[in-house]
Parts: C-alpha cells; structure tokens; sequence
C-alpha cells in the first residue's frame, strides 16, 4: 500500500492567511496542519508516502518534511501546476503507484479515528468513509438504501439526498490509475474523485464505511478556528 497526501491548491478560501504560505502548513495548535493526516498514514503502517504541492509552495514542504527518515517513511514530492481536481492526484502519481494500492488523504483533513486496521486488511475495490454533517451542500455526498448499501454519491448536490459526507481518505486498488485517466473534467473544471467513487460504484466494489470520533476539514476558517480547539484541547492545553 502507498500513500498520497494531496496539498496542493490556492488555499483562496483563507486569504489573507494563505497568500504568503499554504493552507497545508498553516497551525493546528502545536503542529503544521499536514502532520495529522500524514500521521494518520503512518499510523497505519504506510511508508511510501508522495505528497503533492502546489509549485510555488513546493520548497517549504521539502523544507518543513524532508526524506521522511524522521517520520521513518520515505516521501516523494510531485507538484500539481493547478488546482484541477482531487483524482489528478492518481495521474500525477502514476509512475509513484507503480501496481500497488493507495490510500490517498487530503492535507487539509483531521480525523480522530485510527483507521489502520481497515487499510491493513484492505484487499481491493474501494473503501472510503462517510461522516454525518450539517451542512452537506457543502462535501460529496452519499446516499444509502434502508440496508445502509451506497446507492449514489452526488458532488456538492443542491437538493438534500442525505447527510453523509464522504471524507478526505479514499483507499483504492491499482485500477484507480486507469479510472482517473479516462475521467472528463467536471462542471467546475476538475477531475472529481466522487466521480472515481461513482466508478467503483458502478463496479459493486465500493465499500463505505462509518467514521467515528471527530473529523475536520479545515478549509474555511471556521473549520480551522474548531481544529485548533480539539487539537489543543486533546493536547491538554489550559485556555480551552
Ligand atoms: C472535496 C471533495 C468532496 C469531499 C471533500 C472532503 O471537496 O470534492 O467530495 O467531500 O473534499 O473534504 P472540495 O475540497 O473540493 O470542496
């Protein structure tokens, strides 16, 4: 199994917080953001990791992360020229890939949950992991049947279908590679990975299943002031 963290993108949403650094290494409390879900691939036993930045930003990962030998897991840095879409990250790390699986986890989300079990027993399909939010216009999300059996998954959907969103952490088999590189850009110009899942979807091999505990995606500042809060109360921090 490798592993993937996508970093890359404007990180516009924040501005002015993002114009001169990238959302990915920003503070959550005591650590650069991208080190929690980096920790949560090496916590499941990954030690191939790539991590995809965006070009101008591209010195300060490598500076910030280095080998990997002080994690213990060996990195590999690609750069994503623009923001076109989370299942690029599957083109561009192709060669990376080579015939094995990947968990790929987005550099922006903080999950509380331990899922190295799950990507230790992985054998292939697709897994990816579903959490209850309110505000589902705003994620991928997915719909089930009265079996709890995935029936659609719809990107940002306008209308209600339901309130589970599909995280930042998808684990696929090497067929990912192929799927991603027949994908046409969606509405807004990127390749979409609810896309890639409506694929394996289509192919009865996607699994999904519940997280449990906290999950963040701290891409507005909202979601980033609440990150802080958890991580530092989590830390044992005394103001909060
Ligand atoms: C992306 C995905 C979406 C997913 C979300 C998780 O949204 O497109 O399916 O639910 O990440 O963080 P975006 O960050 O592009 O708004």
């Amino acid at each position: 199994m490798k592993g993937i963290i996508l970093a890359g993108g404007g990180g516009t949403r924040l501005h002015p917080l993002t114009k001169i650094t990238s959302k990915q290494l920003l503070p959550i409390y005591n650590k650069p953001m991208i080190y929690y879900p980096l920790d949560t691939l090496i916590k499941a036993g990954i030690k191939e990791i790539l991590i995809i930045v965006a070009p101008d930003r591209a010195g300060d990962f490598l500076r910030l992360l280095g080998s990997g030998s002080e994690f213990g897991v060996k990195f590999s840095f690609e750069i994503q020229d623009k923001p076109a879409g989370i299942a690029q990250a599957f083109t561009i790390g192709e060669n990376f890939i080579g015939d094995d699986d990947v968990t790929l986890i987005l550099g922006d989300n903080i999950f509380e949950q331990d899922f190295s079990e799950q990507i230790k027993n992985f054998k292939s399909g697709s897994l990816i992991f579903a959490k209850k939010v309110n505000d589902p216009e705003r994620f991928g999300i997915v719909e089930f049947d009265e079996n709890k059996k995935a029936i659609q998954i719809v990107e940002k959907p306008t209308e209600y279908i339901s309130d589970y969103a599909v995280t930042g952490l998808y684990v696929y088999d090497n067929r990912v590679v192929g799927i991603a590189k027949n994908l046409s850009p969606s509405g807004r110009g990127e390749l979409e990975i609810t896309d890639v899942n409506n694929e394996y979807l289509k192919l009865n091999e996607l699994n999904v299943s519940e997280v449990f505990g906290y999950w963040l995606d701290a891409g507005t500042f909202d979601s980033l002031l609440e990150a802080n809060i958890l991580i530092a109360k989590r830390e044992g921090s005394k103001i909060v």
